[in-house]
Parts: structure tokens; sequence; C-alpha cells
């Protein structure tokens, strides 16, 4: 019994100072929204625990290596202990009672994080391999995330092809994008400065760098922000030609698969591509004119070029008028 108050008394101290050491080593990045407050209400709890269970196993172990190690001489067996009914009971009802204690907590928290405000803006947020894409209730869409301060987004996202995962580590939410489906997640971003999503979803090849910026600014900016791009965008539109295709095709992220100087890539480089003969991957060839390559971007499973895999370009969401001014750009990458 003595031994036990002794490992009692030990264990509270050795909690405290790994609960402080924890704390103090900063291990979560800066509180970026108003659900990272609450998440980390819950990661402190964790930590609490994470501090008591490392001293309850750490303490009565040290412990033991010194008080009960062998004495020199003595050959003997240990004591030979059978079953402690009261033990048991004790260490199943405490950790039975902590564990529903966590679970309550962790619903608790996720129902938090997605309290509605009924004045949330909605930016709708398209994944594919490998790229994320905005598009802005103003009209335009950006491959940049611009939020403003102390405003709750909500975020509808869906994905052209696999599963992917919306992450800004600053934000501590976090939510799969899943193909044919609108998943939605909600932001309340409390801290102006540029962030970064992340793909939290191993999804092929390129995952880990399958970024883009997120910047929280305030209203003010971000009006001014979304103004320049809208009118840019309708520029483009009525423009047309290979400037804007060239500006549709960065917006689409285009570049992750397809390179402009005969790379090659996941898909065929578009350098030197108009004009040429393509073989197919059934042994025909294709003349790559204005037909071909609007089929290929509406439908891009149509016809598959030789030597690369099928069913991997999505399917964007692209109007006529912004097909036609992507192709009139390949025309001109010779
Ligand atoms: Cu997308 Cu990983």
């Amino acid at each position: 019994m003595r031994h036990i108050v002794i490992v009692g008394i030990l264990v509270i101290p050795t909690t405290l100072l790994t609960y402080l050491g924890l704390s103090a080593s900063s291990l979560m990045p800066l509180e970026g929204s108003a659900q990272a407050l609450i998440v980390d209400q819950m990661w402190n709890w964790d930590m609490i625990a994470i501090a008591f269970l490392f001293s309850v196993i750490v303490v009565p172990l040290a412990y033991s290596l010194i008080v009960f190690r062998r004495r020199k001489g003595d050959t003997s067996d240990g004591v030979h202990d059978e079953g402690n009914i009261k033990l048991e009971v004790t260490w199943t009802i405490i950790p039975l009672l902590l564990v529903t204690f966590y679970a309550y907590l962790g619903a608790y928290t996720l129902g938090e994080t997605r309290t509605p405000d009924p004045n949330a803006w909605v930016v709708n947020v398209t994944a594919h391999q490998w790229a994320w894409a905005f598009q802005y209730p103003e009209g335009f869409s950006s491959t940049e995330l611009h939020l403003p301060e102390h405003k709750q987004v909500l975020l509808k996202m869906t994905s052209l092809d696999v599963i992917h995962s919306f992450w800004v580590p600053e934000f501590r939410v976090k939510q799969d994008v899943l193909p044919g489906r609108t998943t939605e997640l909600r932001l309340t971003p409390i801290a102006l400065g540029s962030f970064k999503v992340r793909c939290a979803e191993l999804c092929g090849l390129s995952h880990a760098y399958m970024e883009a910026p997120v910047l929280v600014t305030s209203p003010a900016d971000y009006d001014a922000w979304a103004q320049q791009q809208a009118t840019a965008f309708n520029a483009l539109l009525a423009k047309g030609g290979p400037d804007a295709g060239k500006a549709f095709v960065a917006q689409n992220g285009c570049a992750g698969c397809h390179s402009i100087d005969g790379t090659r890539m996941t898909g065929p480089t578009w350098r030197g591509l108009f004009g040429s003969e393509v073989p197919l991957s059934d042994g025909k060839t294709v003349k790559a004119d204005d037909a071909y390559l609007t089929e290929s971007i509406k439908d891009p499973n149509a016809k598959i070029v030789a030597g690369f895999p099928a069913n991997v370009m999505p399917k964007f969401d692209l109007t006529d008028q912004q097909i036609k001014s992507i192709v009139s750009y390949i025309e001109t990458l010779k």
C-alpha cells in the first residue's frame, strides 16, 4: 500500500510537468479561425489526458526499476499473484468513464465547429488531381482562396475525380472532398495573413503538391480584390482569343498535367500539338484541329492518346466561349 501511495503522489507532479512541457512546446500552428479556438480547447483536454496516461505508465515503471530491483545475492523467484478483482474493476471503470467523457467532448466540439451563421457567404470549391479551384459569388473563379476576416464562409466542395481533402492547418477543421457529391465546411477566419490549403487525402502522384494559397484580408481589401477579379474575368470572356485562353488555363490548373515546353507529364504536352497527327490508343490517328481539341476538353475520354491513361482528366466546368479561347491558346504553342 505504501508503494501505491508514493507512486500515486509522484504521478501528480509528473503529469503537471508533462502537461506544462507539452503546452509550452506550441505543437499547434496559429489559431486562424473561430473553429480553431473550439478545436484547441478539446486539444487542451487531450493533452491533459496524454500527460496523465504518460505519467501513470512511466512513474510506476521507473519506481519499480529502482525500488524492486534484484538485490545482490538474491536468486529467489518473485512473488506470484493470482488476479485481483478490485484492481481489474477499477481499471475497467475509470478508463470507461474517461473514454465516454472524451467521446462526448469530441462530438460536442464537432457540433460547435459546424454552427451555421445565417449570414454566411458561399464559395464553391472544386478539387481535381492536383489542384484547387474556387468559384466566387461574384461569378469569377480563381486558384487562390481569398477570405474576408470575421465573416463565416460556407465552402461547398466537390471533386472532379478521386477523393481529396480540404485542410488548412491554421483553421484546424478538415473535410473530405468527394466526386459526385457536395460536402460542406464552415470557416470564420480570425487572423489576417496568408496560409495554404493542402490536400489531406492521398490522391495520386502529385498529392503532396496539391496546395493553393489562402489569403485572409480585411473585408474592404476582399471587396477590392473581388471587384478587380470580376472585372478582369468579364473582360477576358468578352475578349476571347489566346490571351484569354491562357488566363482560363491558369485559373483551372491545367498546367498540373499539360506542359507547354514538350515535357511529358500526366497528360500530353501542348507544345506543337495543334495541327499534329496524334496517335490514339486504338491504333488510329487523329489530326489535332479545333474539333478534336474541343472534344478532348469537353469529353476527355472520347479519344485517348496512345501511351496515356484513360479516365484521368476530369470534365471541367467551362463555357463554350472559354473552351474556344483555350483552343486558340493551344494553337499558338508551336
Ligand atoms: Cu488531392 Cu491529395
